[in-house]
């Protein structure tokens, strides 16, 4: 089975998901999965129809996970406990009773679990991250990189399964933490700032206070992938997480991997999400 088209059936899923972020839900028939994405940096329930198509996106921005582990319990039940009421409140009986969750590889799947049942609902499925990105597109052999707000996680899909993985500190936060140093502005303004997509000069007048830690990332993922992950000599890089939105990083990556493919989907926040949210379909859609 070969890859699925990013331009012809990833984007236009991601682009509604980005439509529909914190919008009242899509109208939309038939059974609903719900796939719940705890990060670094915010927490999103997705409900996606049975082709895969989102019907209504949660997401807050929220500090409950740190380095790969939930260290705000409470929090993270209560933020989740809100976005299914919100859910609820739009698409009534249709919100399923369980959702499929993740975790990034190398962690304890039980984390997410644990909140995701805490919050009241069965969970239908877990998966490691990189996983469902690799059965949402039908992977075959690609390396994923996930950029999101605390790590740079890295990947290696051989014959549809994670061969390798590896995950290292440095993330959108990071990034924030130099843009707030040179301009002397608070973190959480330095945040706005760089997601604020309206912007487009700015940002642009922001690319290379903030390229150096591109291209640490993109050191990280070259040592990597040219070091212990050699031998499963990958041609695909696919660059996932919100971080890749910055303007600049799909050319500095096609640029330190010149001869490699380089594939940035649009609005690249929520493809973990949809994967997560896919991979619950009763004939996985994603698998
Ligand atoms: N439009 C944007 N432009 C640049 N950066 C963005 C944009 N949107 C989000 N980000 C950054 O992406 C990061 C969040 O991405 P993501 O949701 O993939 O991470 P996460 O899953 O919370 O973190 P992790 O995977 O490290 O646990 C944050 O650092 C945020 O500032
Ligand atoms: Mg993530």
């Amino acid at each position: 089975m070969s890859a699925r088209s990013v331009a012809d059936w990833l984007d236009p899923r991601l682009d509604l998901a980005a439509a529909l972020a914190n919008r009242e839900a899509r109208p939309a028939a038939g059974g609903l999965s719900l796939g719940i994405d705890l990060g670094t940096s915010d927490v999103v329930s997705m409900l996606v129809d049975a082709d895969a198509r989102p019907v209504a996106v949660c997401l807050d921005w929220a500090d409950v996970v740190r380095d790969g582990i939930v260290w705000d319990f409470f929090g993270a039940v209560k933020i989740v406990r809100e976005q299914l009421e919100k859910l609820s409140a739009w698409v009534g009986d249709a919100l399923p009773g369980r959702a499929a969750t993740s975790f990034p590889p190398g962690t304890d799947p039980r984390i997410s679990v644990n909140v995701i049942e805490a919050a009241g609902l069965e969970v239908a499925d877990v998966i490691d991250e990189p996983s469902s990105v690799a059965a949402l597109l039908r992977l075959d052999r690609a390396a994923v990189v996930d950029i999101g707000g605390g790590t740079t996680g890295i990947a290696v899909v051989d014959r549809g399964k994670v061969a390798y993985s590896g995950d290292e500190p440095t993330g959108g936060h990071h990034v924030s933490l130099a843009l707030a140093g040179h301009r002397r502005i608070s973190l959480d303004e330095a945040e706005s700032v760089k997601r604020d997509e309206r912007n487009a000069r700015r940002r642009e007048e922001i690319w290379p206070i903030v390229r150096p830690v591109f291209e640490k990332m993109a050191a990280i993922v070259e040592e990597h992938l040219r070091g212990p992950a050699r031998q499963y000599a990958v041609d695909t890089l696919y660059l996932s997480g919100g971080s890749c939105a910055m303007p600049g990083v799909l050319e500095l990556f096609a640029r330190v991997f010149d001869g490699m493919r380089v594939i940035l989907p649009r609005h690249p926040l929520y493809l973990t999400p949809l994967a997560i949210a896919a991979h619950g379909l009763p004939h996985g859609e994603g698998a």
